[in-house]
């Protein structure tokens, strides 16, 4: 059964339009992510991000202890953040690529020209029984350096596919490099998720990329619910989800 996580980053973005510096605030983050695990989300991804812009510290402490499901922690390979992990032990840690300027994860991690430090960031989550996944983008040479990284996992950056997801012919395309990239990848041992702009129009079409385990998703499921309540967004999006092949 293919797995959904819910990023609820954004319920954090908007507390911190109101409450930046304070100690407190609404919506919070943490409920959130129970209401989207009571409603049947397999996990929760945070992106714990050096700028605090969403999530700050103390969130990723009370998300640890309350959510029930797994924890995935977004992050980038950054000396604070590493430490944090290793004391938080999340699930998974998803390796990231972060810019101060980036509205949000825009591009995938380079792993093929930083493979030793990636190889030695995901050996030390390891060691402390810390999952690995690296946010990557369909492209053959980062998913064979990934591998060579040792990562249990990695991350297919469906931000292309979705931004293409009007041009008929460019979706294809798209659609085309996640299939062969998730072929890849599983030949090569890893489990492969996917994730970001993901919606409720370009779900089904993703049901043709083999191999995946979970999605990520964050920004349409927060949107939706605005409208409907997280309860009926988590489902909606469960439902568009349950029919995938394997
Ligand atoms: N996966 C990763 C690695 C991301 O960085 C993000 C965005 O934070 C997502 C998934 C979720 O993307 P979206 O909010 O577009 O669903």
């Amino acid at each position: 059964m293919l797995k959904l996580g819910v990023n609820v980053d954004h319920v954090a973005t908007l507390r911190e339009a109101r409450y930046r510096g304070r100690e407190r605030g609404e919506p919070d983050p943490v409920a959130a992510a129970l209401a989207c695990e009571a409603a049947g989300a397999h996990g929760i991804t945070v992106h714990l991000r050096e700028d605090r812009r969403h999530m700050q510290d103390r969130d990723v402490w009370k998300m640890r202890e309350a959510i029930k499901t797994r924890l995935n922690l977004e992050m980038a390979v950054a000396p604070e953040i590493v430490a944090i992990a290793l004391r938080l032990k999340p699930d998974i840690v998803c390796l990231v690529p972060e810019r101060r300027e980036e509205i949000t994860t825009e591009g995938g991690l380079e792993v093929a020209g930083n493979l030793a430090v990636i190889t030695e960031t995901r050996k030390r989550m390891n060691d402390a029984g810390i999952e690995v996944s690296l946010f990557i983008a369909p492209d053959p040479a980062q998913i064979e350096a990934s591998a060579r990284a040792g990562s249990q996992f990695i991350e297919l950056h469906t931000g292309a596919f979705a931004e293409a997801f009007d041009q008929e012919a460019h979706r294809q395309a798209e659609l085309e490099r996640l299939i062969a990239g998730a072929r890849q990848a599983h030949a090569l041992g890893l489990n492969v998720n996917a994730g970001h702009g993901l919606n409720y129009q370009n779900l089904q079409m993703l049901h043709q990329v083999p191999h995946l385990v979970e999605l990520n998703i964050g920004h349409s499921i927060i949107s939706r619910a605005v409208m409907t309540g997280l309860t009926t967004a988590v489902q909606d999006m469960l439902r568009l989800m349950a029919g995938y092949p394997g």
